[in-house]
């Protein structure tokens, strides 16, 4: 059984993560966690894995942005999903958003992906020394509740629909 792996988006990966947003717009027309700047290049790929480049080794960032890094869980030439980790906190991202981003593609929903991308998130964060961890979910969110919780998510409170989770040390 092959294993899925993590791939920094490139050129190379358009054909699947088109696939990977249109599957995903069909069921949700809401932003889409993870993904990074891709629906603010509105449709320019290449401008998309420039920037994420940029955001990546922290070039060229206006605030309130902070350095992120996108990562595609890639399975043979399908993307299960995506996560977008924010190296630093920004105000805005304290109180809504935090470290980490992330979703999974409906077809791959409740097999377990999405708390298996969390976590091996975490242990790229945790050597990157972006430690401990914010990870936030609207109210209404059951399935990304249950994903933070099983990662090790204390929760710390709630900022109007946002509940905020630490991974890593409670604040
Ligand atoms: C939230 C999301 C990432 C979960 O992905 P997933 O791969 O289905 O999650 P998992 O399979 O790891 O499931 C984790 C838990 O949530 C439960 N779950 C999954 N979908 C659920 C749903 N729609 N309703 C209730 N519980 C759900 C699973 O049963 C599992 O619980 P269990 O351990 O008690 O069995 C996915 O639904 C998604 O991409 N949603 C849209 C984007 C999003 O909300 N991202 C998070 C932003 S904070």
């Amino acid at each position: 059984m092959k294993e899925p792996r993590w791939v920094f988006p490139d050129y190379c990966h358009r054909q699947a993560l088109e696939e990977f947003v249109n599957e995903y717009h069909i069921y949700d027309q809401n932003p889409i966690p993870g993904i990074g700047f891709y629906e603010q290049c509105e449709g320019c790929f290449d401008e998309w894995i420039k920037k994420e480049k940029k955001m990546h080794l922290g070039i060229d960032i206006e605030p309130p942005f902070v350095p992120s890094t996108t990562y595609l869980y890639m399975l043979d030439n399908e993307v299960i999903g995506c996560v977008n980790i924010r190296h630093c906190l920004s105000k805005k991202l304290m109180k809504r958003g935090g470290n980490i981003g992330y979703s999974v593609a409906p077809k791959f929903r409740k097999q377990g992906y999405a708390t298996k991308m969390l976590e091996e998130t975490l242990a790229f964060c945790k050597q990157w020394d972006i430690w401990p961890v914010l990870v936030t979910c609207d109210e209404t969110n059951i399935a990304s509740m249950k994903v933070i919780e099983k990662c090790g998510g204390v929760f710390d409170n709630q900022f109007r629909n946002t509940l905020r989770y630490w991974i890593g040390e409670e604040k």
